[in-house]
Parts: structure tokens; sequence; C-alpha cells
């Protein structure tokens, strides 16, 4: 089994990512992040925000997801943002054109239906943004899209938000949040959704500077996932060829991850592209919208600054994570708990992305343990997330929090009666120290 389906298996069988709508069969690409999914996806896209809007000039935003159609005609969607399809003549099913390519190194002619050995159609252009309807009286509905990047929300911003920060290119925008495309191949778990999120950033700068900044963003952008805990080997850049760009980009490069779910291209895929966008998207809008969209510069001339963009999947970064943490240990880390010689798991996280950071596990569910616990949870609660378990063996309790991510287990036992001390084991190192009530506080602040 490879590792991608043993984390499908522990994302759901521990409350991280659901499919979509399941008690209905579910929803071809749409998933939903549980009670722990939601914590780790949450602190990764805190650490980005972070990351990003921690330096002196880059400012945040959160624009609307639903926009006219003129701005997918300005950003060159309605017209280039489209995937190759192709349909089986006889099961009817559809798949990408250029994925078949790309699996078999074959021609889309030589290819024969993956799904039942039908013959193939011819391939066509479809359309990825999603469209939907606005109003309330049947035939004045107006027609809106989902936006299909995040981004655009930015360049439509650029001036108010110029303008109201009182910032001068060099600057960046930063943004989260949902974007939506009508997906035709629909496997891989999380990592092609219909519904996503994007964490992207919106460089702004005069032309001169941009090849300097795209160098310096890539840089930026990789150290951001070593800070993080990937492994160096797992990632890599990919540099578009000029015929394979997309149609806003001078340049482009993908920080790709090992998520190993073939063996094509040695597992590595796509996570964030860093794009450098030229004036493409200014220029545009400024036709389309017929609004001024120039900037001064020094000598007072009017110019269209040029955009170096980041642009992450956080759901595919969250993926990553989830991968590059995972760890299974045949036979198990101790001989000396019931659980020696079965398989253990251990999600080695980051603390700072760790959905649970501490665990509260009085030893036995008698009152006097518990009149230590219950405080205490509720002291370290008001800091940090925090679980309280006090059913089954410490053993099963310690492989709980280990395959979730915990970094901290807290036990309490008869002996915290008497000296006012509880036992702190760390996830990785298994060591564990006495400390005093008293001194958590302080503990866990240096930790964390
Ligand atoms: N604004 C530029 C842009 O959207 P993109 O390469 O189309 O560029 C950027 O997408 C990132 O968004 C990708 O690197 C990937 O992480 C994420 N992404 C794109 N399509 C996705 C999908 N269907 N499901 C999940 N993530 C996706």
């Amino acid at each position: 089994m490879r590792k991608i389906e043993k984390v499908i298996n522990l994302a759901k069988r521990r409350g991280f990512i659901f499919p979509s709508a399941e008690i209905y069969g579910g929803l071809a690409a749409t998933y939903d992040y549980g009670p722990l999914g939601v914590e780790l996806k949450n602190n990764i896209k805190r650490e980005w925000w972070k990351a990003m809007t921690s330096q002196r000039d880059i400012v945040g935003l959160d624009s609307a997801i639903l926009t006219p159609e003129i701005v997918w005609q300005a950003s060159g969607h309605l017209e280039n943002f489209t995937d190759p399809l192709v349909d089986c003549q006889k099961c009817k099913q559809r798949f990408r054109a250029d994925h078949l390519e790309e699996e078999s190194g074959k021609s889309i002619r030589d290819i024969a239906c993956p799904n039942c050995g039908g013959e193939l159609g011819e391939p066509r252009s479809f359309n990825l943004l999603m469209k939907t309807e606005l109003g309330v009286i049947a035939d004045q509905k107006q027609e809106a899209y989902l936006r299909g990047e995040t981004c655009q929300g930015i360049y439509l911003n650029f001036l108010n938000v110029m303008e109201s920060m009182r910032l001068k290119p060099p600057f960046g925008i930063a943004q989260v949040g949902k974007a939506f495309r009508n997906e035709i191949t629909t496997k891989n778990f999380i990592f092609r959704m219909r519904e996503f999120e994007q964490m992207e950033m919106q460089y702004f700068l005069p032309e001169a500077g941009a090849k300097l900044a795209f160098g310096q963003w890539k840089e930026q952008r990789l150290q951001w996932y070593l800070d993080l805990g990937i492994q160096a080997d797992h990632l890599r850049f990919f540099e578009h060829p000029a015929d394979k760009r997309a149609h806003y980009a001078k340049a482009a490069e993908d920080i790709e991850y090992k998520f190993d779910f073939s063996d094509d291209n040695d597992g590595f895929k796509e996570m964030e592209g860093v794009h450098n966008r030229g004036d493409w998207d200014l220029t545009r809008h400024q036709e389309y919208s017929k609004q001024k969209l120039t900037v001064k510069n020094e000598q007072n001339e009017d110019y269209l600054p040029h955009i170096i963009e980041t642009s992450a999947g956080a759901d595919r970064v969250t993926l990553a994570f989830l991968l590059e943490a995972y760890e299974e240990i045949e036979g198990g880390r101790t001989t000396t708990t019931e659980s020696a010689k079965e398989v253990e798991i251990v999600l080695r996280l980051d603390r700072r992305l760790a959905p649970i950071k501490i665990a509260i596990l009085p030893l036995s569910k008698k009152p006097e343990l518990q009149k230590i616990a219950d405080p205490l949870f509720q002291s370290l609660a008001s800091k940090y997330r925090v679980q309280y378990d006090e059913t089954g063996s410490i053993g099963k309790r310690y492989r709980r929090q280990d395959e979730i991510g915990t970094p901290y287990c807290v036990t309490i036992d008869f002996d915290s009666l008497e000296d006012k001390k509880v036992t702190v084991r760390d996830r990785d190192t298994m060591l564990q120290e006495r400390v005093g009530l008293d001194q958590l506080q302080t503990y866990f602040g240096e930790k964390f």
C-alpha cells in the first residue's frame, strides 16, 4: 500500500478529512475537513498569513467569491482557462487528454478508454470556470462566476488598497480563500478538487525589478516549506516551458512535492506556482473597466506595475504536511506496553501545525485525579488546543495522540496528589519529565 493510501485512511478514521455529502454517496472532488483537519489547515493558513503579512510591504485582503462575467473576460479565463477533454464513445466517461498522454507516453489517438477499453472521441476544450445566477426575478437573473483563482479580487482592489493604505510599489497583497474549478479529472483525494482553497500573494512592482523578485520569491517560498519540516529532497522546482505556460505568465515555476500518487515524474506533483504575470492583468482590467490603474514613478510618469505571484493550494499543502509527517513503526516503539508488536503510527507534525498541542491524560477516572486534571485542562485550554482523554490504558492513549501528531501528553497519576507534579511526555523522543503543576504554563510557553 502506498503511503498516500495510508494517509487517506488515517485522515478519515481520525477526523481530518471526510468525503463531502458521504451519506448521500458523495459529490465528486469535494471534501470536508473534520475537527482535526480544520485545526491543521487553519494552522497552515495562519503560518502562511504570518509569513506574508509580517513583512513590512505586504497587506491582507478578503475579496468576494462571486464575480461579474466581465472580470473573467478581462482576465482571459473565459477564453483560455480550458482543459482538453475526451469522452469515451462507449462508456461515456470523461478524461483529460493531456493526462492520458502523460501517463501512457502515447498520442491520444493511440489510447483506448482506461475504464472500458472503448474508443475515445476527438479532444475538445472545456472551460473550467463555474457559473451561477444571481437575483430573485427569473427573467432578470444576472450571471456571475465563482472565482477560478483568488488573485483576480486582488487586482480589482489594487487601487483601493494602494490608496487607502498609502502604499507605493513595490508592495504585496495577500489573500486566502476558496476558488472553484470544474475539474475533469477528479481522482487523487484533496489534490484536485472542484472547490478548494488558495493562499495567494501578488507583489506589484516596476518592471525593472520583476526578474530579481521572481527569483527571491521562489527561494522564500521554498524556505517556508523547509522551515515547517518538509525534507529538502521531497521538494523541487519545475520550470514551465514557454508553450505550456498559463496565458498570463511570462515565467512560471512550480514548487513540486513528492506526493507519490504514482511513479510518474518520480512521484512529484505541483503544490505551488510562482509566476511572473508581467502587466497582463492590470493592462486587461484597465482596458475592460476603462479605469486608470497606473501609478506614478520617480519621474512622475504613469506606468502599470508588473506582478510576481506566489500561489499555493491550501489543500495540497495540507496533504503534503500530512504525508511528510506520517511514519509507521513496525512492532511499535516501546516493548513495555500491550500495544507492542502492533504497527505504530506517529504523525511528526511541526508543533506549530499540530491540531492538538497537549493531551491531558489522568491515569484513572478517580475523582481525586479529576480534581487536578479538570482545572489543569481549563488553564491550558485558554491558551492551547487541548484534548482530554481518560479512557483506555495509558499506552493506548499515547498511541492515539501520536497518530494525530500531539506533541505533548500530560499524565496525572497518584503521585501527583502528593508532589503536585505531572509527567510530560514528548511525542518524538518519548522522553518523560516530571514538571510541577505551577510550572506548566512556563514550560509550555517555552515549547510553543
Ligand atoms: N493564480 C494562479 C493560479 O491559480 P494555478 O497553478 O492554476 O495558478 C495555483 O493554481 C495552485 O492552486 C496550485 O499550485 C495548486 O496548489 C492549487 N490548485 C489548483 N487547482 C486545484 C484543484 N483543482 N484542487 C486543489 N488545489 C488546486
